[in-house]
């Protein structure tokens, strides 16, 4: 059962998160306050610990525990083609006027980033939906998804491309078929598909330049929803900064832009949160 957060808790609750800031780099510190609460109940209550200054001393005395904490404060929910109508909006209006604007300047490279890449589902779809819609113009194009997250565990198990039959259930049998390989009770993405995909650690509170920059395409869906308002517009802005123009954001389903951003992009589909760079503007 939830406590209620007291103002001293709240207090305590700013210095546990400073203290895992100071102690590992991990940034908490502006995460909804809700969801950051929720889960160190979680860990108190594995731990023992029956206060946040109880466990600060637990940390002290078992630094082991810094992982798991950052493990539990990231919510790691994710699927192939997870918000199925925005990708299909991305096929409609994305990747066709994508390709023909690199085809009409004679450049071959596509660059993507799943930026809260989770287990690899994200940046796979996407690389699927690639290979699903050039067909056999894909070897015209140098593709490259760059796929980033903070935990590292989720990398881990992402780079492996290996899914258990329930997290491919929604998938069709021809997508199965094509794109993944039975291995005993696994089903595991394809080589060629998983060539397009590079895994990396990126803590996309960490800076406000960006890791990679003139990014055709920006997946940060189901990410910015966990950050409060501030956060969200810092990251938002680095990740402008870093697509090319045109270059297209998407954001999850329920997710929006902040005033600011607003003002700069322009919308191509409400629904899907799909939006796009026209310009270089300062
Ligand atoms: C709910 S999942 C979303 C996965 C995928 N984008 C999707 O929409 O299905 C959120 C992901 O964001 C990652 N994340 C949270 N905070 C992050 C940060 N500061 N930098 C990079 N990734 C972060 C989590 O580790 C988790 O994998």
């Amino acid at each position: 059962m939830a406590r209620i957060v007291t103002g001293s808790d709240t207090t305590t609750l700013d210095s546990l998160l400073e203290k895992v800031h100071r102690d590992t780099g991990y940034d908490f510190r502006e995460y909804k306050r809700g969801t950051v609460t929720r889960r160190l109940e979680r860990r108190l209550h594995a731990t023992g610990a029956k206060t946040y200054p109880d466990y600060m001393r637990f940390l002290d005395t078992h630094p082991e525990e810094y992982q798991r904490l950052a493990n539990d404060l990231t919510i790691k929910v994710s699927g192939f083609f997870r918000g199925p109508y925005s990708f299909q909006q991305v096929a409609r209006l994305v990747l066709p006027e994508l390709t023909l604007f690199k085809r009409n300047r004679g450049e071959r490279e596509l660059r993507f980033w799943s930026a809260g890449c989770a287990r690899g589902e994200e940046p796979y779809s996407i690389a699927i939906l690639l290979a699903q819609f050039l067909g056999n113009r894909r070897q015209d194009f140098d593709i490259s998804i760059y796929a980033t997250d903070i935990s590292r565990q989720a990398l881990q198990e992402a780079q492996m491309g290996a899914y258990s039959s329930k997290d491919v259930e929604g998938l069709t049998p021809t997508v199965l078929e094509n794109y993944f390989t039975r291995y005993d009770k696994d089903y595991v993405v394809k080589a060629d598909i998983r060539q397009m995909v590079s895994f990396s650690y990126f803590d996309l509170t960490s800076t406000i330049r960006p890791p990679f920059v003139n990014l055709d395409c920006v997946f940060c869906c189901n990410v910015l929803i966990y950050l409060q308002s501030q956060l969200q517009e810092r990251v938002l802005s680095m990740l402008y900064d870093s697509l090319a123009a045109p270059g297209y954001l998407i954001l999850g389903e329920v997710e929006t832009l902040t005033n600011s951003l607003n003002e700069k992009l322009d919308c191509l589909d409400a629904k899907a949160k799909i939006y796009k760079k026209n310009r270089r503007r300062r």
